[in-house]
């Protein structure tokens, strides 16, 4: 098993280029399923996530590879509605797409149900109202679902019961080429949501998205496009959150401010410095870092795929802090692993209560994609050489994540075990 080691306690200088997000370029991949021409998309990461879905494709008949270090060709013209590959859709909750996707293309979709990081229940049941408004049925079945519209899919008025950005997305797959217009109610606002409307406008759909609600006035086909995808705004702030525990100064090139002014406000009260441009963000910390409380909430808000991160970013800060889980309940597997470094954290109900501690460096065990990051911010930040395991996690998300923090003058390397 590979593993990533981290020698603990200098500060970070340097720059390093952000890549494309993860979140986007998912439903991006998948809503190639739609069109029946050559889409190429730039700025694709290159993780484990993104290289299963190009399988996927592929399976079905698809061309759909990498053709440059981060440009993706999809030509989805002669796919049939048959997933081959059952196994790698159960890996993976991006998979999920393939069910708006499959039903608007062939009135139909017959998949596994969709895996995921392990942090608990991660019900489907939004993503089918959605489909059952626009007239599909939907069964599921020994772990199979079945989703099948007998007639041709209707415009429909959808209120969704709470806000998910997979439902939002597979909605939008869904309803995109459906006669008429169809409003969705209550949807996400996350950018990667705002990054697979602007993909498919791009490719002639029409959809507007109003905050709480998305307008799509269906359209009879979409055609072929070049597509960049926005820079991955976790990615960002998790090298973010590594300068803020070891002190010196970042640069992030590519990394767009606007998607994370919420938790840069929180940062700049913690005692980070940072200022950015069109094209990059700096960020500047003594190490010297205050604590802070927060709340994972929907977008704009403070996003659950930094609780971890930002969790061990509080075993180092003045006063300690809280992070309150309010999207997935399961998502504290890094609070044993921190435990392990002499990390001071209490679990009560979906939060956890921090203290400054004296981390040291330990053995530890991702237990999913950002709490195998957090991990790495605070093996970072602790005296010692530490050890990541599981980076089978981590490589789902961040692409070079061991480069792009050595980029910034991090001691870590990857130790590949044959
Ligand atoms: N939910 C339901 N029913 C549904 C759908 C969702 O109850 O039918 C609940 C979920 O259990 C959760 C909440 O609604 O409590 C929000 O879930 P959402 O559907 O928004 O999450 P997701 O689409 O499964 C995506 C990202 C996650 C990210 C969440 C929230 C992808 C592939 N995954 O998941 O990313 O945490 O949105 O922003 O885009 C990650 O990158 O580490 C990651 C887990």
């Amino acid at each position: 098993m590979d593993k990533i080691s981290v020698e603990g306690g200098s500060r970070l200088y340097g720059r390093t280029v952000i890549g494309g997000m993860k979140n986007s370029a998912l439903p991006v991949i998948y809503a190639c399923l739609l069109i029946k021409d050559e889409c190429i998309i730039e700025n694709v990461p290159r993780v484990s996530d993104v290289e299963n879905s190009l399988q996927i494709l592929r399976g079905m008949g698809a061309y759909a590879d990498f053709v440059g270090e981060h440009t993706v060709r999809i030509d989805a013209s002669s796919v049939g509605g048959e997933i081959k590959d059952f196994p790698l859709v159960s890996k993976m909750r991006a998979s999920s797409y393939l069910m708006g996707s499959l039903l608007s293309r062939f009135g139909e979709a017959h998949l596994p149900m969709p895996g995921g990081c392990n942090f608990g229940a991660r019900p489907i049941e939004q993503h089918l109202k959605g489909f059952s408004y626009l007239g599909a049925t939907c069964s599921e079945e020994n772990g199979l679902i079945t989703i099948k519209a007998k007639e041709k899919l209707k415009s429909a008025k959808i209120t969704l019961d709470k806000i998910s950005v997979g439902a939002t997305i597979n909605t939008v797959l869904a309803s995109v080429l459906v006669d008429g217009e169809t409003v969705i109610e209550n949807v996400a606002r996350e950018p990667h949501v705002i990054d697979l409307i602007n993909f498919l406008n791009a490719c002639g759909a029409k959809i507007v998205h109003l905050g709480s609600k998305i307008v799509i006035e269906g359209v009879k086909e979409l055609h072929g496009i070049k597509y960049r995808i926005y820079p991955d705004m976790i990615e960002s702030l998790t090298y973010m959150a590594c300068v803020g525990v070891c002190g010196g100064e970042a640069e992030l090139i590519g990394a767009e401010f606007s998607h994370i002014s919420y938790v840069c406000d929180i940062f700049g009260k913690m005692g980070l410095e940072i200022k950015s441009d069109r094209e990059r963000i700096i960020v500047k910390s003594r190490g010297n870092i205050n604590g802070a409380d927060v709340i994972t909430a929907p977008y704009p808000l403070f996003p659950t795929d930094l609780h971890p991160q930002f969790a061990a970013m509080l075993c180092f800060a003045n006063g300690g802090g809280t992070v309150t889980e309010e999207i997935f309940p399961g998502r504290f597997g890094y609070v044993a692993e921190l435990w392990k470094m002499g990390a001071h954290i209490v679990r009560e109900k979906n939060s956890v209560i921090i203290s400054k501690s004296e981390m040291h460096a330990a053995e530890l065990d991702a237990t999913d994609l950002r709490a195998g990051a957090a991990l790495i911010v605070a093996s970072l930040g602790a005296d010692g050489r530490s050890i990541v395991n599981n980076v089978g996690y981590i490589v789902r998300g961040y692409e070079n994540i061991v480069g792009k923090i050595s980029d910034l003058g991090g001691k870590i390397k990857f130790i590949k075990e044959i």
